[in-house]
């Protein structure tokens, strides 16, 4: 027979792993919540036009899109990130604003897999609009700082750019390409066919060989105009007023082609593989009107559950939670008391599992070792003339004989409730 693995650049999350996963999002659900973001579930597939307004010279467009015909003759993409689905949501359902939503769940992009880079990953993030006051742009990015601070990270960077607005990029886009071409022999084959579909892109490159034509490149803050400076220098302050640290970075130009005015990028200072960067955002505000809604203002962020986990294995902070099974069962009369016992206590709100097909004493004991539980209940011939139960702590070894009538109130004593 045939076997089966994970396709490439995709993984099974096991226990205790999945564990972690869901408390991850769940400490992210509580920040944002109490933020005022509303839940927003998009699906994993749509009509690849959505996704084509992430940038058309981009490699997540040109290269790692999911696309496909479906059975109806649409052609359809996986999702490569959210912000393109939320801003489609806003269109197709105008809500008031400001419409502020947090969202959680996986994307697709054809990348070469490899530590810290899937090409089924999680995210979890933000977006926001309808509003244009420069104090939002730094509370979204102290609220993605109040998240790691929860998760226990320390290490964390915060870079910090303006793209300005579209003209401005433009015409900064326009000059990096004026600059690079008069240093064509300077770069790279692989910058030279960047420079080819986007020049703002050839910043991106990490090859030694791009160091010195970038360096000498024009810099994004000669080319912002009035507002977008003003507009940039008030975010600067609302942060350092909020207390939030960064760096400006006037080389982060991200991957993505939609950004506008403020864009930030966390790096994960404990990561040394080639993937640090655990989460990013920034302003989108043309992106509203490229999928046909009106002129609306918008900013957002979403940061790599999959890479952020591993800052955290780096750094050992926010450790999988511990098992909720508090209480296991072993029976060696034949099993029916245990399925009684289980029943009565989950029915009382306590973890409980059991072993099953009437094993020995001793492999099931060490099945309750294994289970994490803090409790045994052992249930043998004795327990059942006295009709009791011998309650164990697994950690001192300490038995008691307790009578049956008496055994969710005991067993909620033990656990300390
Ligand atoms: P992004 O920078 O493409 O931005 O992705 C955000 C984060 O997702 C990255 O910093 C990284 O941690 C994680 N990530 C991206 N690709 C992979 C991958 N192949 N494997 C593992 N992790 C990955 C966006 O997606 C924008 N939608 C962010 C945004 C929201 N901008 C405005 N609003």
């Amino acid at each position: 027979m045939p076997t089966f693995n994970t396709s490439p650049g995709t993984r099974d999350i096991l226990a205790p792993e999945s564990a972690r996963w869901r408390a991850f999002q769940q400490v992210f659900a509580d920040v944002v919540e109490h933020a005022g973001f509303a839940h927003i579930i998009p699906p994993m597939f749509e009509d690849l036009g959505v996704f084509l307004r992430v940038g058309e010279t981009t490699e997540i467009v040109t290269k790692e899109m999911y696309d496909f015909d479906d059975k109806g003759g649409r052609r359809i993409a996986l999702r490569p990130e959210q912000t393109a689905s939320v801003c489609r949501a806003f269109v197709e359902h105008r809500p008031v604003t400001p419409w502020k939503v947090w969202y959680s769940g996986p994307n697709f992009r054809y990348e070469k897999p490899q530590q810290g880079r899937y090409r089924q990953f999680d995210q979890v993030g933000v977006e926001v609009l309808g509003v244009d006051d420069p104090q939002l742009d730094a509370e979204i990015i102290a609220l993605a700082v109040e998240f790691y601070r929860r998760l226990g990270l320390r290490g964390i960077r915060l870079s910090l750019n303006s793209l300005g607005d579209s003209g401005d990029r433009e015409r900064y886009a326009a000059a990096l390409r004026t600059h690079f071409v008069s240093h064509l022999d300077a770069l790279s084959v692989e910058s030279r066919a960047t420079l080819e579909r986007n020049p703002l892109r050839v910043l991106d490159s990490k090859r030694p060989e791009d160091a010195g034509a970038i360096a000498a490149a024009p810099r994004m803050a000669d080319h912002l105009c009035d507002a977008a400076a003003a507009h940039f220098a008030s975010v600067q302050a609302a942060l350092q007023a909020a207390g939030v640290d960064f760096v400006i970075d006037d080389r982060l130009v991200r991957g993505l082609d939609y950004y506008r005015r403020t864009t930030f990028e966390f790096v994960a200072t404990s990561l040394t593989a080639a993937h640090t960067a655990i989460g990013g955002g920034g302003r989108y505000d043309g992106l509203v009107a490229d999928l046909g809604g009106p002129e609306t203002p918008g900013i957002g962020f979403a940061l790599g559950l999959d890479r952020t986990l591993l800052a955290c294995d780096a750094e050992g902070v926010f450790a999988a939670p511990a098992t909720v099974v508090e209480v296991f069962i072993v029976d060696v009369t034949g099993g029916a008391q245990a399925a009684t016992v289980c029943s009565q206590l989950r029915a009382a709100g306590i973890g409980a599992d059991r072993a099953y097909d009437a094993r020995s004493m001793k492999s099931q004991m060490k099945v309750a070792d294994r289970s994490g539980a803090r409790l045994a209940l052992i249930v043998g011939e004795d327990e059942v003339a006295k009709n009791a139960v011998t309650l164990r702590t697994m950690e001192t070894g300490a038995q008691q004989l307790v009578p049956r009538d008496e055994l969710v109130a005991q067993v909620k004593t033990a656990l300390g409730r």
